[in-house]
């Protein structure tokens, strides 16, 4: 009821009388009134004036289930949501969910995480209200083979959101990092449950540095955040919304075709070495060589010397600029 009482607000130039919402909406002028001021606790500023009624100024940039809910146009994707203040990981919250049988799409947020996960048991630093940090959880019809895919489609999915929000180029540093002026803006996390021929849910974590001003000195050369890129403050919930959206039209594509062929030629195009040298670290040994871009499958082509082609899936394998992390 807040998350429609939110909608009609945000639909209504100047007042919307107690009496329509009242109509509109089959509850009592009481029940609007303590709708609205929950409202007001989580920051939105209403004006209310006695025989005009209700004037929304000003909607804060909070991660609430109305506020996501009253901006969202898609069908599955962030339909459920799951809003934290603070929780250890969104991804862990959602391996809990799913265990317990949430539902396909359901989203996780928090404004902070105490114990924020990266790729390779690394951490991931989460301050508080500067960044999204966000699982979704999926249910796909997938071989466990194919679940690696998956991140490159969110890559794809976050990378459109940040230009069309943004108006940020932003790359693709594959598998799963998101890259704006050659710094890491977005990493991705994506973990499954699964038997040999059956995926039980996969979650796909999206740590995405908003409005982070400063960066630990270790990450300074390779980190960045949209506001330090775009040199002002960024709204994180429209970037939410317009990720969900992308993501839940790629998911789809991806789900029925089962490969990435579709999405080649603009992944390619955002890939930020795409043509350039890159080494590559395998456990065995490391090498040098031009990355060509993605296949259907989602493996990186690395060309080598005397041009032998080399499909490198992610996994223990990961690959860098010859100078640095791009
Ligand atoms: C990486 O680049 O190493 C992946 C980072 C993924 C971070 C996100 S933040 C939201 C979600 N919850 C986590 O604990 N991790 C992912």
């Amino acid at each position: 009821m807040k998350t429609k009482i939110l909608q009609k607000l945000k639909e209504t130039d100047g007042y919307l009388s107690g009496q329509e919402l009242c109509d509109a909406l089959g509850i009592s002028r009481t029940a609007v009134w303590k709708y609205v001021n929950k409202l007001k606790e989580e920051g939105y500023r209403i004006e209310a004036v006695p025989n005009k009624g209700y004037h929304l100024l000003h909607v804060p940039d909070v991660f609430t289930e109305s506020e996501i809910k009253s901006r969202l146009s898609t069908q599955w994707a962030g339909r459920e949501v799951v809003c934290y203040s603070l929780v250890d990981s969104t991804n862990n919250a959602a391996k809990i969910a799913a265990e317990q049988g949430g539902v396909h799409g359901t989203l996780f947020l928090a404004e902070q995480q105490s114990s924020g996960k990266g790729r390779r048991g690394r951490n991931w630093v989460s301050p508080p209200g500067t960044g999204i940090w966000m699982t979704i959880l999926l249910r796909p019809q997938l071989e466990p083979s194919c679940a690696s895919m998956l991140t490159l489609v969110a890559a794809l999915s976050v990378s459109r959101a940040i230009e069309e929000v943004n108006g940020l180029k932003a790359q693709i540093k594959w598998p799963n990092d998101v890259v704006v002026n050659g710094k890491k803006v977005c990493g991705i996390l994506t973990e499954m449950s699964a038997e040999m021929e059956w995926i039980h849910y996969v979650v796909i974590g999206l740590g995405i540095n908003v409005n982070v001003e400063e960066f630990p000195k270790e990450l300074e050369a390779t980190a960045t955040s949209l506001r330090i890129e775009g040199k002002r403050e960024v709204e994180r919930v429209p970037i939410i919304c317009t990720f969900l959206s992308y993501f839940e039209t790629d998911y789809e594509n991806f789900i029925r075709e089962q490969n990435l062929s579709r999405f080649l030629e603009e992944y390619n195009k955002r890939l930020v070495n795409c043509g350039r040298e890159v080494r590559v670290l395998e456990p065995k040994g490391e090498y040098t060589g031009v990355a060509r871009g993605i296949d259907p499958l989602g493996a990186l082509i690395v060309e080598r010397e005397k041009g032998e082609m080399v499909r490198i899936t992610s996994g223990e394998v990961s690959v860098r600029g010859i100078y640095g992390y791009v």
